[in-house]
């Protein structure tokens, strides 16, 4: 069949080569944006006179008929109509006849190719914005109920001071809420009309685009059509976004996987989130978080191959922003589902309150306590730490922990330390005692969840 641009060609098209050229098979997933974009031109062109009411009328119910064989799964698009803007233009020839003929009148597959683009965008924000709010939600669950849940809180990953289980649920809250607000304020950058910027350069059309962006639901229009056309920001942004929301979940992810090892048994993931070895008969894999962990990498790359795709390119459309959906596409994807199954797999695990507590019992994350205990009686901070730094090395040759210390043996090193001691080198006191604000202390923890659970409602 002849192209829809075959008018200066003579020459003959081979199938591999428009194979090459072709988009259609992963830009038909914008097949409902591009109707809904062209519904909002013809009418556009109807509302300021380029065609005629009956015209108009004739192309949308055409567009409509089009819209329903799509949704019942009708249609098959191919490689010899390229993308989706012409492979849909095709059924509506078969459907309307010539007058369709009229509905590409001041416009572009330039700007209609990135109006589809800020159509799906959009959509696919709202989408991302409400599951990480799910997750949030999750999150917050999880740290009410893990506030007096005491844990070795690390730095180097090595046994630092004790700290809630729940201020830790509580520091991927916070993360996750300034990825969805990065996403919320992107929102702005994405809801603007390209349409009417034709191929770059405008048209002699009298259009309105404001008509045209209002039908779409956009906030606002492009100023300037060179750039309506060849700007890529929206989605860079929301692949960048999209990968430091990674970066958190993976991050995240590392830290269940270690906490499901046989070394730390601090948690157990369902059934559901895990699954076995086929030649192991004993494994349990938390196969869903390392995966969320591995899948990082193609958000990342995505952000990378779309920045290296734009550095290069004059203005204003080259066909390698056709190089632009397939990453956005997949990170949607992969961002979306990510976020599913961290909600459900930190809804469903099991914590180990127990054994948490108990790796902070066996190590010697109480030594700043009793560096506090001898600041707080006069000694100089400095002076604390050398002796509770000789006492840790003396305890590691001895095998034994700062509480197993006799009180004589302290009062022989320094007669400022009391009976009292030993509470403070307790760790659930040594938790509870750090009142500081945003601290670890469970009324700072509580404090955190009340703060989240009014910025949730708020939202
Ligand atoms: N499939 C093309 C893309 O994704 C649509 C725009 C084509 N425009 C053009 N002038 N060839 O970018």
């Amino acid at each position: 069949m002849a192209k829809l641009w075959g008018g200066r060609f003579d020459g003959k098209n081979e199938g591999w080569i428009d194979a090459f050229g072709a988009s259609i098979n992963f830009d038909q997933k914008m097949a409902q944006q591009d109707i809904f974009g062209s519904l909002a031109h013809v009418k556009m062109l109807a509302h300021t006179g380029i065609i005629s009411q009956t015209d108009a009328e004739q192309i949308t119910a055409g567009l409509l008929a089009v819209k329903d064989k799509l949704e019942a799964g009708q249609l098959t698009f191919t490689v010899e109509n390229e993308d989706i803007h012409m492979n849909i233009e095709t059924y509506l020839h078969q459907e309307i006849g010539a007058v369709a003929g009229k509905l590409h009148t001041a416009r572009s597959r330039n700007d209609q190719v990135a109006t589809d683009m800020h159509l799906y965008l959009k959509d696919t924000l709202h989408t991302v914005i409400d599951k990480i709010q799910t997750f949030r939600n999750v999150l917050v669950d999880k740290a009410e109920a893990n506030v007096y849940t005491v844990m070795p809180g690390y730095t180097h990953l090595q046994h630092a001071q004790p700290i809630s289980f729940g201020q830790h649920l509580l520091a991927y809250y916070n993360m996750l809420t300034r990825d969805q607000e990065r996403f919320t304020e992107s929102i702005k950058r994405t809801d603007l009309s390209p349409l009417g910027a034709a191929a770059l350069a405008g048209t002699t059309f009298p259009i309105d685009r404001e008509f045209s962006a209002k039908e779409l639901g956009f906030a606002n229009v492009y100023t300037n059509s060179l750039d309506a056309v060849s700007d890529r920001d929206f989605i860079l942004e929301f692949l960048s976004n999209s990968a430091i929301l990674m970066m958190h979940l993976s991050r995240f992810c590392e830290e269940l996987i270690l906490w499901c090892s046989h070394e730390f048994q601090f948690v157990e993931l369902t059934d559901t989130f895990s699954t076995g070895s086929s030649i192991m008969p004993q494994k349990k894999n938390p196969d869903m978080a390392e995966l969320i962990r591995g899948k990082t990498g193609r958000v990342y790359g995505n952000l990378f191959g779309l920045l290296t795709v734009m550095k290069g390119l004059p203005l204003a459309y080259n066909k390698d922003f056709q190089e632009d959906k397939e990453g956005m596409f997949d990170t949607a994807e992969t961002i979306l589902t990510s976020l599913d199954i961290m909600a459900g797999m930190i809804h469903t695990m099991t914590v180990h309150k127990e054994h948490m507590l108990e790796s902070t019992e066996k190590d010697f994350s109480n030594a700043t306590e009793l560096a506090d205990y001898l600041a707080n009686k006069g000694i100089p901070f400095r002076e604390a730490h050398e002796i509770v730094g000789k006492l840790v090395i003396d305890g590691i040759h001895k095998g034994r922990y700062l509480q197993d210390i006799p009180l004589e043996e302290y009062q022989a090193i320094t007669p400022v330390i009391e009976a009292d001691v030993y509470e403070k080198l307790d760790s659930f006191n040594a938790v509870k005692n750090r009142h500081s604000l945003g601290g670890t202390g469970f009324d700072q923890v509580k404090h955190q969840i009340q703060l989240a659970k009014e910025q949730l409602e708020q939202e």
